[in-house]
Parts: C-alpha cells; structure tokens; sequence
C-alpha cells in the first residue's frame, strides 16, 4: 500500500477514535437528543434549549472553531442542557454510544455544493437518511431548510427514492430564530420529514 495512504488511514482511525471516546464520555447514560447537524457557531441551538430547557440538545459541526465558539455561546446564556461535539455528521452519527437516540433533528442551511460535480458532498442523500433513521423510532422529525432552491429540490428527490421517512406537510416548525445564514437569505424553504 501506498505510505501516503497507509497515514491518511491511520489518521483517520485515530480521529475516529478519538471522536467515539469524546462521544462515550459524553453520553455514559441513555439520552433521547434534540439534534442540530452543521450547527455553525451555535446561535440557533443556544436559543432552543434556552426555549426548551427540558431538552438535551446536541450541535455537531465539523469545524473545530465554530464549536468552540458555540460552547462559549451556551455558557454565556446558561443554557446547561446543550452541548457541542466537533465532528462529521456520518461519523457522529455512526460512533455515538448505542444508547444515545435521536428525538428530533435540525438541518439548518446545509452547504449547497451547487457544481454538479460536488453534489456527492451533499450531506442530504438516501445514505445519510439511512444513517439518521438507525438512531430513531417511527414519529422522528427531521428539519430541512435552505435558501438554495436546486438543494430544496434535491432533497425532495432523496426523499422520494426512500420508505424510511416521509414528508409531513402539516407539521408546525416548532421553533424560530434566524440562523446566521438564514439572516444572509433572500428567502428560503422548510421541509419536515418523519420516521415510518
Ligand atoms: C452553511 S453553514 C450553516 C450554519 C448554520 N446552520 C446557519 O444556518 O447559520 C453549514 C455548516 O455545516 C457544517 N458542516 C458541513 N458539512 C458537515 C458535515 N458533514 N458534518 C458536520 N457539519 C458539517 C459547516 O462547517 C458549517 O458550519
């Protein structure tokens, strides 16, 4: 094998490792979580679970930096029930202790990747939604928004090439605050899907 790839491979199993020791440290008990994937610096998780205190919120970003600046942001409004892990959704999702389920789910202004040949990094596809649906009973909702209309309409399709979630057209959004990039947004559009 290449020596190249033999480190990057190393790397990436130290870094996995690292992340399922942060993750198991952070969740030694059972916990039920409101979820933020690519949370950003924080703002809108910070406000929820001052909005929600009874609610165990969990941020997920995978810059080190917006994670930091997010802890900062949870302990300047006392909010005791969010915490922030730094890592890649897939791997967050894939390495959080068995016992730690999902309740809900917020995906806030996504990065579009809008040239085709970058759509592949899009992080709403069939395969994550596989991913998230192993961590969820039936009743889930995940929140989907985004200001990029070609990305709506992706996860449109994704969502019509699956059975494990359906979109539900009724349900309220339940809790609004602009995010930083939806502060940038001309307009946006919202969709809510649910666990079968
Ligand atoms: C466009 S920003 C939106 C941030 C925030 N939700 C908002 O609305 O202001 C997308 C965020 O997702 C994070 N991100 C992108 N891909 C990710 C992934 N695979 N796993 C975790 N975070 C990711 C980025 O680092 C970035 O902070």
């Amino acid at each position: 094998m290449n020596p190249g790839y033999e480190q990057h491979l190393e790397w990436v199993k130290k870094r996995r490792s690292e992340l399922e020791k942060n993750l198991a440290a952070m969740f030694p008990e059972p916990a039920e979580l409101s979820l933020e994937i690519g949370c950003g610096h924080g703002h809108w998780l910070a406000d929820f679970a001052v909005a929600f205190p009874e609610k165990q919120c969990l941020g997920v970003d995978i810059i080190g930096d917006r994670i930091e600046r997010a802890e900062k942001k949870v302990r300047r409004a006392g909010a005791s029930n969010a915490r922030f892990v730094r890592g890649e959704a897939f791997e967050v999702l894939d390495l959080m202790p068995r016992h730690v389920r999902l309740n809900e789910v917020f995906i806030l202004f996504p990065d579009p990747w809008p040239k085709k040949r970058h759509w592949k990094n899009r992080l709403f596809s069939v395969k994550f939604l596989e991913e998230l649906a192993s961590r969820c009973e039936a009743g889930v909702r995940c929140h989907f928004r985004t200001d990029h209309d070609p990305y709506f309409e992706w996860a449109e399709e994704v969502i019509a090439e699956q059975d494990l979630w359906k979109r539900d057209r009724e349900a309220p959004w339940p809790f609004e605050r602009e995010t930083v990039f939806q502060n940038r947004a001309d307009s946006y559009q919202s969709l809510i899907i649910v666990k079968q």
